[in-house]
């Protein structure tokens, strides 16, 4: 029983693979939506494996969300030489973004890596954000963000992320209607996998990381089925650690 289970989600984690065209899919039994074990889970298989593909020197980036959290909290130590862990946030001077920072610099103590943070101060005008961002320490920190060896990211709803970004319920209507689904980095997608709005501080979008040797999303729950699907870059270089409810939801949009 058990291992017809697992060929089964090994059957649909390969059928995942060829329709996002991306390198390799991980389906992690159970929802998180109906069972919170799961997103531990997810987290724990997703940080073993991005453990088994770092090597010496490199550069780690990380976003905010939940799911990255379990990330770093299951990581598992490391014997690595002169790691750096970055967060990977697109925009600065919102609170929900902070969160990448702080889970940027709890991996790096569990790995045993140094770290650089992003802290700029929340509600800067438009203008002093822009200053900041030519200082020569952030763009530093910023332009190492899309020469990092390995990226992991959380992917959200469209709708539910405009609220948690604290958008206006006019900003919130005017990104649905123009068919925004998904959610990452700051940079919102309609479902054809185009980036229709990009938060206005936002330093870096999906061009400037497509390139990224290990790109490593970490999405579960049925209802997010279509964003994921949306974030699908048809990036060779990407892998996608889900769950079985986002998984069975993706193969019903195939
Ligand atoms: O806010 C950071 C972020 O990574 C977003 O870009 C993404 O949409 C969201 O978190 C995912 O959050 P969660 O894993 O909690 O669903």
């Amino acid at each position: 029983e058990m291992i017809h289970e697992i060929s089964g989600l090994s059957n649909i984690e390969e059928t995942l693979q060829k329709y996002l065209g991306i390198n390799k899919v991980k389906v992690i039994p159970g929802d998180i939506e109906s069972d919170n074990t799961v997103l531990k889970e997810m987290g724990r298989i997703a940080a073993n494996y991005i453990k088994s593909l770092i090597e010496d020197n490199y550069i780690i980036a990380v976003t905010g969300g939940s799911s990255v959290a379990q990330v770093v909290e299951n990581f598992p130590k490391i014997n690595k030489n002169n790691l750096l862990v970055i967060p990977a946030r697109g925009g600065i001077g919102r609170i929900v973004e902070t969160q990448a920072s702080t889970l940027a610099s709890k991996l790096a103590l569990r790995i045993g890596a140094g770290y650089k943070l992003l802290h700029v101060p929340d509600n800067l005008s438009r203008d002093a954000l822009e200053t900041m961002l030519n200082e020569p320490d952030i763009k530093d920190t910023v332009e190492k963000i899309s020469k990092s060896n390995i990226l992991i990211f959380g992917i959200g709803r469209a709708d539910e992320m405009a609220k948690r970004r604290g958008l206006s319920d006019d900003e919130i209507n005017e990104l649905l209607q123009k068919g925004a689904v998904a959610e990452a980095f700051g940079c919102y997608f309609n479902k054809a996998g185009e980036i229709i709005y990009k938060t206005p501080t936002m330093t870096l979008d999906f061009e400037d990381v497509k390139n990224i040797e290990h790109i490593i999303a970490i999405a579960g729950g049925k209802s997010k089925a279509q964003a994921v699907e949306a974030v699908k870059t048809k990036n060779p270089n990407m892998v996608l650690v889900t769950d079985e409810g986002c998984a069975l939801e993706l193969l019903k949009l195939k």
